[in-house]
């Protein structure tokens, strides 16, 4: 979604900003923006584009032609909730006199009043975002006698919503003002620059000494300066971050796009998140986790939340967590479990899982979970995100950045994680059998190898899928684990190839969803060897007789199963807990296929995004 990077100083922070720009691209955005102090302080210059995919080699070619030299700059990436994507919606906003521009990532959910009051005050608004109600209310409070930071300190008294926020001001050349509430937003300074970014990464090349805001603070940035003030205007010390690691900028590698090459670094994903964790006599250990043995055995029941894939994953964990620590877990969405006031008893543990760590559902209900007195872990792959931050303890995936917008390799790595993590707490609450631990962790650490054995049939996934790549109708069914895979399965499809793709648990389709199966439909159903098998494999016959094609995820070497589907989906066979894991590769690529052949964008998909920060 939306994301912000401004750098003021150096001697070029046009350059810098584009090059930001192209490091947020992966977030998923429709339009882009940048706008710049000119040297001379009496002005902005400022470019927007709105061209799907090809928005910032647009600006890079208006900056290349345009500008003299500038002073501090803000870009933006642009994902549209309030106004289409175009590029008057596009961000850097003004106020009426041109020389106030916003940065916004959020939603301002009191727009329509103050926009409403603004109207009344003369203001003239030229775009239907929320955003560019900022830009005129910080006019008003300039005109009142503020200065930048000021002005912004006191409209965020009036603003509800989350949001992060970057501003400048033709009067204040070199200044760029942030702020934040509940969105993230880094802030750095060196002798001759400053850096304001939604992501660290985007905030590297311009320094490494960065520090997180934390809600309702606001930073002015320049070069050799760095305040932060809260909102009494109250001088505090920011929070530094450590920035141990490197960020590489990932690179297709060869690959036609980024999915498959996420698809192909799957079995790395789940070797490197287990390493070091849990050992073949297994023997587990979570360092980030920040509860001890004693801790974990006095919970009393673990409350899983996250979004889409992330949600995913969450069904299956609940299987590990009750079927291996005996404790009483539930998955429930995020967004849905902020809403619905829920009875957390004491001993809850909640996990929010969410790859980016900043997903705001996600964050919420772990805000929630907490305020009800859970004790909270995320579960992310991003190094000090706003989540990992805010937790009592974190469960690092170790998948690398990954940029395609369908998760895959970030998913896979989640399902490990956490059932290492249902091992360890299962080893502390000592309700394994002798011997278990060590058989449990055999089979996590095998998963690699496996998912490699997968991907050697990569081809076969493939051409399913193109065979099926004209079907406008898909159901996805599954029984236990098998259900969070056929809904990731289902997930995946509709994302990448905008077909209907309906997941449903297989036995509860004769009480409804049965009557939209007719020929033509296609039924992908999870048939792995589970003790459900025989009952899956009636489920399959009930599609089968209303005429439609069944194909299915089996053991490799099953041979009844192929003769009862129409096309499988061949798998080395695991054990059930951990059979997920394996299960959801074919159904990437045949997603995959399916969205090639029928022209789609596989990394960018329409009207999606990486990093979901709104409500
Ligand atoms: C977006 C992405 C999905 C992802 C979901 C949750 O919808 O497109 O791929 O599963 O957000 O993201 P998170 O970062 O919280 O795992």
């Amino acid at each position: 979604m939306c994301g912000i990077i401004g750098v003021t100083g150096l001697s070029d922070p046009l350059a810098a900003v584009l090059e930001g720009l192209e490091l947020l691209e992966y977030r998923g955005y429709d339009s882009a923006g940048i706008v710049g102090v000119e040297a001379s302080g009496q002005a902005l210059w400022r470019v927007r584009a709105a061209e799907h995919g090809g928005s910032i080699d647009r600006l890079r070619a208006e900056a290349d032609g345009g500008p003299g030299p500038l002073r501090a700059c803000l870009g933006h990436t642009r994902w549209a909730t309030h106004g289409a994507p175009s590029e008057e919606n596009a961000h850097p906003h003004l106020d009426c006199s041109g020389r106030v521009a916003v940065v916004h990532n959020g939603i301002i959910e009191n727009h329509r009043e103050l926009a409403a009051e603004l109207d009344r005050s003369g203001h003239k608004r030229t775009s239907a975002t929320d955003t560019e109600i900022l830009a005129h209310l910080v006019e008003a409070e300039i005109d009142a006698g503020a200065d930048l930071a000021e002005a912004v300190r006191r409209c965020l008294l009036v603003l509800r919503g989350d949001f992060a926020v970057a501003l400048v001001h033709a009067a204040e050349p070199d200044l760029i003002v942030a702020a934040r509430r509940t969105s993230p937003l880094v802030v750095g300074t060196t002798a001759s620059a400053g850096v304001v970014a939604s992501d660290v990464a985007a905030a590297l090349s311009t320094t490494r000494q960065l520090y997180a805001l934390e809600d309702d603070q606001v930073a002015e940035v320049a070069p050799g300066r760095l305040l932060v003030r809260d909102l009494e205007g109250r001088r505090v010390e920011p929070a530094r971050i450590d920035v141990a690691w490197s960020v590489e900028r990932a690179l297709k590698g060869g690959y036609p796009d980024f999915m498959s090459k996420e698809i192909h670094e799957q079995p790395r994903a789940a070797a490197d998140t287990l390493l070091g964790r849990v050992s073949p006599g297994g023997a587990t250990e979570i360092e980030e986790l920040g509860l001890d043995e004693e801790e974990l055995r006095a919970t009393r029941r673990v409350l899983l939340v996250g979004c889409g894939s992330s949600y995913h994953a969450c069904l299956v964990a609940r299987h590990a967590l009750e079927r291996w620590a005996a404790v009483p877990a539930e998955a429930e969405i995020a967004s849905e479990l902020r809403y619905r006031e829920p009875v957390l008893a004491e001993g809850t543990l909640a996990i929010a899982v969410s790859q980016s760590g900043e997903t705001v559902d996600s964050l919420h209900a772990m805000r929630e979970a907490r305020r009800r007195g859970a004790r909270v872990l995320a579960l992310t792959n991003v190094v000090d995100s706003v989540m990992a931050r805010e937790a009592d303890g974190v469960l690092y995936t170790r998948a690398g950045p990954e940029v395609g917008v369908a998760s895959t390799k970030s998913h896979v790595a989640q399902l490990v994680m956490l059932e290492a993590f249902a091992l360890h707490l299962a080893r502390a609450r000592g309700t394994l059998r002798e011997g278990e631990p060590g058989r449990l962790a055999g089979e996590l650490l095998g998963l690699a190898a496996s998912i490699g054995r997968v991907l050697e049939r990569e081809e076969d996934y493939l051409s399913l899928g193109r065979r099926f790549s004209a079907s406008e109708n898909f159901y996805y069914l599954g029984r236990r684990l098998g259900l969070p895979v056929a809904m990731e399965g289902a997930l995946k499809l509709k994302e990448l190839a905008y077909v209907r793709a309906e997941a449903y648990p297989a036995g509860e389709m004769k009480h409804g969803p049965i009557s939209l199966i007719e020929p033509g439909a296609v039924v992908v159903v999870v048939a792995t060897r589970t003790p459900l098998w025989e009952k899956v494999m009636a489920n399959v016959e009930e599609m089968r007789a209303r005429g439609a094609t069944v194909l299915g995820v089996a053991d490799e070497g099953d041979e009844e199963t192929a003769r009862l589907l129409d096309g499988v989906l061949v798998v080395p066979p695991t054990s059930e807990l951990v059979s997920p894991v394996v299960c959801v590769v074919p159904l990437q690529c045949f997603a995959y296929a399916v969205a090639r052949a029928r022209g789609n964008d596989v990394d960018r998909p329409r009207n999606l995004a990486k990093v979901v920060t709104v409500e």
